[in-house]
């Protein structure tokens, strides 16, 4: 107490000297000019300014973009109370999920969110990884390895993981593919803002990564913008085809949400793929370039939309399991995002976040949280993996019980059965746009199936596909 009024007493003519200060001088020489110099230029512009003037390379900013464009808040779930009634219980609802149900061995899921690829050693610690696969199985949920290698303390952790088939080349071979659950082709990523190069170098990667990743010693490596050899459309859709001939498990493909969507999607549907990923501008990733993060792509929510317009459009909607990915980060945006026409979401930075938990204390407030969960964290050997793994089942899982609730709000007995039938916005374009009511015009007549008046399909020549 005393220490505080002493502290009052020094700052206030201090306090007093700015005040009158910015109060009367003129704006060149007023304290105040620091604040429009900062609305101006904003905070993140002015520091990012800083660092590249220190740097002079191409700057690296952790976590994907901090600019949300998808406008999930302004969608709301309608809940039904008299003219129909809520579901009795919870009990009666279902939260299973099925990736890829053509393929021999799909993929059945306790719950329609999983881990998302975030790969050892480009990104996250070993520790990090055993922990999401721990958690992920704890919650009957899957764990992808991202753009990494299959490793045994992955693998042995994970009751289902996904393996990404990627344009760094080191996760190939049936050795390692024989060993997945599923397999991703990943040919872009959001907060790369599709595909680029990623030079990665030998001093970089430890002994045991090196040798998961199948490198020589001193062996630089890199991911690449293209799959390596693969130089036109054909030579992907034959690499997925082939793909998808040598391996029973369901084979998916990873794109980042772009406004072209609909052009990428033709060439998918051109394959014998179980699923697409869709990851929107919002995605995160250890770390990549702010131009990157933040001025290419395509909002999640949009790119959602357009992507399930294009397969209902095209009568692809059953043949292709739909995830997508994207600065989800709550309940809410899980269940819109189904509502929407996904059949599952994939979470990463939130999920690290829930894992990590109050374990952050380890490592505030002298570094940042991400230094106990990256590969090149000064704190990784800190997390406690069990802990980390108990909290993101736990997540997981809370996540699920209030998605529960809001289905039987809604009066549904599955997630799946979700539809944006089931959604209200209160932008008029929005509703337009994503094909839902608009919270500013009454409901009238009975109850329809998908699109609102005025939503028809394109016209189209007779059995004439649009990907054709
Ligand atoms: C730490 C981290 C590492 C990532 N590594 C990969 C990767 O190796 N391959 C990939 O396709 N995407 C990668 N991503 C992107 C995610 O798979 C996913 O598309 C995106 O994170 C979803 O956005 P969210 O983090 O807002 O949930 C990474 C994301 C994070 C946060």
């Amino acid at each position: 107490m005393l220490m505080s009024m002493l502290l009052m007493k020094m700052m206030d003519p201090m306090f007093d000297e700015a005040t009158v200060k910015m109060l009367t001088e003129d704006y060149k020489d007023n304290p105040f000019l620091l604040a429009t110099v900062a609305e101006k230029l904003t905070p993140r512009g002015i520091i990012e300014a800083g660092i590249r003037a220190e740097l002079g390379t191409a700057i690296s900013r952790p976590l994907g973009s901090p600019v949300v464009l998808s406008p999930w808040n302004k969608i709301l779930l309608s809940p039904r109370q008299l003219f129909e009634l809520p579901t009795r219980s919870t009990l009666e609802i279902s939260t299973r999920t099925v990736i890829g149900p053509r393929a021999a061995r799909p993929l059945l899921l306790d719950i329609p969110i999983l881990i998302t690829g975030m790969s050892y050693g480009g990104s996250l610690s070993l520790r990090m990884k055993t922990a999401l696969a721990k958690g992920a199985s704890l919650a009957g949920t899957a764990t992808n390895t991202g753009e990494s290698a299959v490793t045994d303390e992955e693998r042995g952790s994970a009751k289902l993981l996904i393996g990404q088939y990627h344009r760094g080349g080191w996760l190939s071979g049936s050795e390692q593919l024989d060993r997945l659950d599923a397999i991703e082709i990943q040919l872009g990523q959001g907060a790369w803002g599709g595909a680029v190069e990623e030079p990665i170098a030998h001093d970089s990667i430890g002994e045991h990564l090196r040798r998961a990743w199948r490198l020589e010693k001193g062996q630089d490596t890199a991911i690449n913008a293209r799959m390596p050899g693969k130089e036109n459309t054909r030579d992907i859709v034959k690499m997925v085809n082939a793909m998808k001939q040598q391996y029973d498990v369901p084979v998916g493909v990873k794109i980042a949400g772009s406004d072209y969507i609909e052009y990428e999607l033709a060439v998918i549907a051109q394959t014998d793929a179980d699923y697409i990923v869709i990851d929107g501008s919002e995605g995160g990733t250890s770390a990549a370039p702010p131009t990157l993060e933040d001025d290419l792509g395509l909002p999640t929510l949009h790119s959602l939309v357009r992507a399930v317009d294009w397969l209902i459009d095209n009568g692809l909607r059953e043949r292709f399991s739909l995830i997508i990915a994207g600065g989800l980060v709550t309940p809410g945006h899980f269940l819109k995002a189904l509502a929407l026409g996904a059949d599952a979401v994939y979470i990463g930075t939130v999920a690290l976040m829930a894992a990590l938990q109050s374990q952050v204390v380890k490592v505030l407030p002298q570094a940042p949280p991400a230094q106990l969960a990256l590969y090149d964290g000064k704190m990784n050997d800190k997390v406690d993996i069990d802990k980390a793994a108990k909290h993101l089942a736990n997540f997981l899982q809370s996540c699920a019980i209030e998605m529960k609730l809001a289905v039987q709000a809604v009066g549904k007995n599955a997630l799946s059965e979700l539809a944006r039938s089931d959604l209200v916005t209160v932008d008029k374009d929005l509703a337009e746009f994503a094909g839902i009511h608009y919270a500013g015009s009454p409901r009238r007549g009975e109850l329809s199936g998908e699109r609102p008046a005025g939503r028809e399909a394109p016209a189209r020549e007779a059995g004439q596909p649009a990907w054709q």
